[in-house]
């Protein structure tokens, strides 16, 4: 009889998204091969100012925020899994020769980093993984260096320290993103490693633009709009403090006129960003169009946007559930999780990188 007091408890792991508008925690844990548990989430508002283009500047503040979140998702887990802005991040693919030893590797690994780093290496901390061999010549391999200014680790790890967590990994926001379209991915409608789907991740300032080929990102690069042109206008109209302005957003009970003089021309407005993100791609690479558009981010789960990007771009749309098929914690409520999942897509995303290790 398995009683299961002997087998190994599954481990979760918190991925934790440090972004402009918020902290933002998910928890998962693995219950088979490529399956998961959500156990909780949470996303707890951070004043204007403290991050800011991906740079904490109230360590303080941040690590509070942190604490916070974590108290709200119950949890004993204290594995985190935190994210470098893409932009800190200076990642490059190159060829070497098979067979070195790690020490050699290491050494390599630097002169190459030398060559296309435009900062002292001391200010950087170098990773590196080997791809594998370059085609089917196996006296050469690809391997990829990823760099990242020292400085914003070392701020990352010190907030988590500060909160009771530890840093097991640190991963990068877009490889975050990656991670959780493979979820997303397995419900699109005929996907396929030819599949094109862009991928618009709107969030408070700046939208994330990345588009997947399969499994593979093939372009990125960032709009500068998001909701916060939204709230300071309802904070105008309405003479509403940033807090009232946000909670009034989400929750409604604005004077009548909000609806057709401010909610839909900021909708109209993020419509023609997306149609310009789609030809902007369009132009700029071999692509003729899209399959999808995919909708990540606090905004994106307005009502009618998506159907409004559908028309203006001509591209079937969906708004992004990373949870979707996995199984449900009992304390989280299924009804609320489509509107809170899609800004949860890169904490979602960095809590796959620790359970699916
Ligand atoms: N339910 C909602 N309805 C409308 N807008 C919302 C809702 N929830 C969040 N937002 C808006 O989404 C924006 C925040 O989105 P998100 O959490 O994705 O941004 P972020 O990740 O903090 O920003 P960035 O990625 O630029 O660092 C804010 O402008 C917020 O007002
Ligand atoms: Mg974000």
């Amino acid at each position: 009889m398995n009683l299961g007091l002997l087998s190994r408890k599954n481990t979760s792991f918190i991925g934790v998204d440090v972004s402009a508008s918020a902290v933002k925690m998910v928890e998962l844990s693995a219950t088979g091969k490529q399956q998961f548990r959500l156990e909780g989430y949470a996303n707890v508002n951070l004043p204007k100012g403290v991050v800011s283009d991906g740079n904490i500047n109230d360590l303080a503040v941040v690590a509070d925020t942190m604490r916070a979140a974590w108290r709200l998702l119950g949890t004993r887990a204290k594995q985190v899994v935190m994210a470098l802005p893409t932009a800190a991040v200076i990642s490059k693919r190159v060829t070497l020769p098979a067979g070195m030893r790690d020490d050699e590797l290491e050494l390599q690994v630097e002169s190459e980093a030398n060559q296309y780093i435009p900062f002292p290496l001391e200010e950087m901390n170098l990773d590196f993984q080997v791809l594998g061999p370059l085609g089917k010549s196996s006296d050469e391999v690809e391997v990829l260096i990823v760099a990242a200014k020292k400085e914003k680790i070392d701020d990352r790890v010190a907030v988590a320290e500060e909160a009771g967590l530890k840093v097991s990994i640190m991963d990068v926001d877009a490889y975050a993103t990656e991670t959780a379209y493979r979820q997303i991915m397995k419900q699109l409608p005929g996907h396929s490693k030819k599949t094109v789907t862009m991928i618009l991740d709107i969030g408070a300032h700046i939208t994330h633009v990345n588009v997947m080929v399969g499994l593979q990102s093939v372009y990125a690069r960032e709009q500068a709009f998001g909701g916060a042109s939204l709230s300071q206008e309802i904070q105008r109209r309405f003479g509403l403090s940033p807090e009232e302005s946000e909670i009034a957003k989400r929750q409604g009970g604005l004077p009548e006129s909000y609806e057709a003089e401010v909610l839909q021309p900021f909708l109209q407005n993020v419509a023609s960003e997306a149609a310009r993100a789609v030809s902007f791609f369009t132009n700029a690479t071999q692509y003729s169009k899209l399959d999808h558009l995919l909708l990540a981010g606090g905004v994106s789960a307005t009502e009618g946007l998506a159907a409004l990007i559908e028309e203006k771009t001509g591209t079937h749309t969906l708004v992004a559930n990373p949870f979707a098929g996995m199984a449900l914690a009992n304390k989280i409520k299924a009804s609320q999780l489509p509107t809170d999942a899609p800004a949860l897509m890169i904490a979602c995303g960095l809590a796959l990188r620790g359970v699916d290790a």
